[in-house]
């Protein structure tokens, strides 16, 4: 079935809609985009007019679409080890650094993998923390909330099942340790051990919700990747909302696409995307 061009007017609602349920900001000309996100689903449902989806989402109050809509837009591009310096950085000492800053931390570090997509950022984190509780004393306990919009991304991340060669382990003996080998029609791939899974509480959460169902105050907060997608307003309102969660002393992580040079802030650059709450 072919669908229709999509009129400006057409594409303006539809990212007034995506703007109004993720802040998520296409900006202008991304018709193609849209379409090549949307197509396959516009012929799901038989429609051959972007009008008639409209007229589906019927001005948003079809939330079930909508939350369809938004897995579709939204960019889940993730792997394991994703920027390693970042975890690089935590084991070299901004870790042990976090613990002596913040006392309650030595106690159960409290983490938040904010837009973690498929899971890939949050299971990384476990592994690191569970090698270094392995060999210091100085950290008793963690956990990791790991939450994003998608309901597809968060669907992967429940399964925990990912492809052995997408891991980049950077030491091999962390295969065995951390995740179980597939077989028969898992060869390749291979599933989070429930050692580090029965830490991660997965939620769905919009990170421009009124409240988030998060512990805190929190150590360390990942919100990497996600801010690009938003307005520079939205961005400040939502590291804003961080600072606020952070307990004195603890790490914000952001994607090295992102950016917070435009914006007002509390924190303490480290460099490299790595931020202090150093009040
Ligand atoms: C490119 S991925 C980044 C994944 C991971 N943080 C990383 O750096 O590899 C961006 C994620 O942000 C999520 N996202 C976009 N808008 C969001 C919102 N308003 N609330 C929560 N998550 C959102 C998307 O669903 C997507 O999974």
């Amino acid at each position: 079935m072919r669908t229709s061009a999509i009129s400006e007017r057409t594409y303006q609602n539809l990212c007034n809609l995506i703007f109004r349920y993720s802040r998520i900001s296409l900006g202008t000309g991304r018709e193609g985009l849209l379409a090549s996100r949307l197509g396959t689903r516009l012929g799901k449902l038989g429609l051959e007019t972007w009008e008639s989806y409209l007229e589906i989402l019927n001005e948003g109050k079809n939330m079930e679409e909508i939350d369809i809509l938004i897995d579709l837009v939204s960019t889940n591009h993730t792997q394991f080890f994703r920027e390693p310096s970042h975890f690089q950085r935590l084991n070299d000492g901004l870790l042990a650094q976090v613990l002596q800053d913040c006392p309650q931390a030595r106690q159960e570090l409290r983490c938040w993998s904010a837009a973690t997509s498929s899971g890939e950022e949050a299971y990384t984190l476990a592994i690191i923390l569970s090698e270094f509780i392995s060999k210091h004393s100085s950290l008793a306990n963690w956990i990791i909330e790991a939450s994003d919009i998608s309901r597809k991304a968060l669907q992967r991340a429940e399964a925990g099942i990912y492809p052995i060669k997408a891991l980049h382990l950077p030491r091999p003996e962390l295969l065995a340790r951390y995740f179980q080998r597939g077989s028969g029609p898992f060869e390749g791939q291979c599933k989070v051990k429930s050692q580090i899974r029965d830490k991660i509480r997965l939620k769905r959460i919009n990170l421009f919700q009124d409240f988030y169902p998060i512990e805190q105050p929190l150590h360390l907060v990942f919100c990497r990747n996600v801010l690009i997608y938003f307005q520079p307003e939205s961005q400040g309102q939502l590291v804003a909302r961080l600072f606020g969660m952070l307990a004195p002393g603890g790490l914000l992580f952001i994607g090295h696409s992102d950016s917070l040079v435009h914006l007002q802030h509390g924190f303490l650059p480290l460099g490299g995307g790595i931020y202090r709450r150093s009040d």
